[in-house]
């Protein structure tokens, strides 16, 4: 029987992020080339987006690639480039029928022309879907989010737009490129690394992580369903107590 009969439709999270490891390691192991262990990742995004939609969750943010990826053999980041024009041409009826939206976070400015076009298109063709939010991340560091911000902020202030002591979190926010989502729940990184990757680090506060030694291209709805579980396992206590935390959960019963 699936896990996802298990799942508690009323204690998801609502924002899950994903940091999508082993794809390297998965293709040695086989015996392959390196960026073969990229191409069968592309399956386990598409299982993970499917298992998202299906279940009722917000909004999925996968870590596609880094500011420190570009340092990888160019053949490497090619690859990558190439794999995310064709699986954003071969998906585009997996996320309308889906119900899902697509959208970026990171300086994608300085993508190849051919993958900014791409993304260009898919993101209107379903840029009136409501069920899932699919952000990838792309030429995403968490410090350059931060400088970004920091310096649309100074110059607010600069201009008179903004005063100093208006600076509080929910500016913050608002200034990063993950201002429309909800705060993350529910970080997962497979692979075994236990390492936050310059990923969210603002948004990632309250998170809870969970790390699995599945490898990327093997990680699939199953993997997610426990993962979920896992997450609906724990008592998140926000720097409350558990009595708090209890007290609070009786009086929304009444
Ligand atoms: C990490 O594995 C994975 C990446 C750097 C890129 C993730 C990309 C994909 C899953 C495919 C394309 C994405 C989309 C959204 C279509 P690694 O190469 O660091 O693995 P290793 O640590 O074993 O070397």
């Amino acid at each position: 029987m699936s896990l996802k009969t298990k799942i508690d439709p009323n204690k998801l999270p609502k924002h899950v992020a994903v940091i999508m490891d082993g794809n390297g390691r998965w293709a040695k192991k086989q015996g392959l080339k390196r960026v073969l262990g990229h191409g069968k990742g592309t399956e386990a995004v598409r299982k993970t987006v499917e298992s998202a939609a299906e279940l009722g969750i917000e909004a999925l943010t996968l870590f596609a690639f880094s500011t420190e990826n570009w340092n990888r053999p160019k053949f490497e980041v090619d690859t990558l480039m190439s794999l995310l024009v064709s699986s954003l041409k071969k998906e585009i009826s997996t996320l309308q029928k889906n119900n899902v939206r697509l959208q970026t976070i990171g300086n994608i400015e300085k993508l190849p022309r051919k993958a900014k076009e791409q993304l260009a298109e898919v993101i209107e063709l379903t840029k009136n879907n409501t069920r899932l939010t699919l952000t990838l991340a792309l030429n995403y560091g968490a410090r350059e989010e931060i400088i970004n911000a920091t310096k649309i902020i100074s110059k607010k202030i600069v201009n008179n737009d903004l005063k100093i002591e208006e600076i509080d979190e929910n500016i913050i926010n608002s200034h990063l490129y993950t201002f429309t989502l909800p705060v993350v729940d529910f970080l997962i990184r497979t692979s075994g690394e236990k390492r936050i990757s310059n990923f969210l680090l603002w948004q990632i506060a309250y998170a809870e992580l969970y790390f699995t030694d599945v490898l990327w291209p093997d990680f699939n709805k199953e993997d997610f369903y426990e993962a979920i579980l896992n997450y609906q396992s724990r008592e998140r206590r926000f720097g409350k107590i558990s009595e708090q935390i209890e007290n609070s959960n009786k009086e929304a019963e009444y």
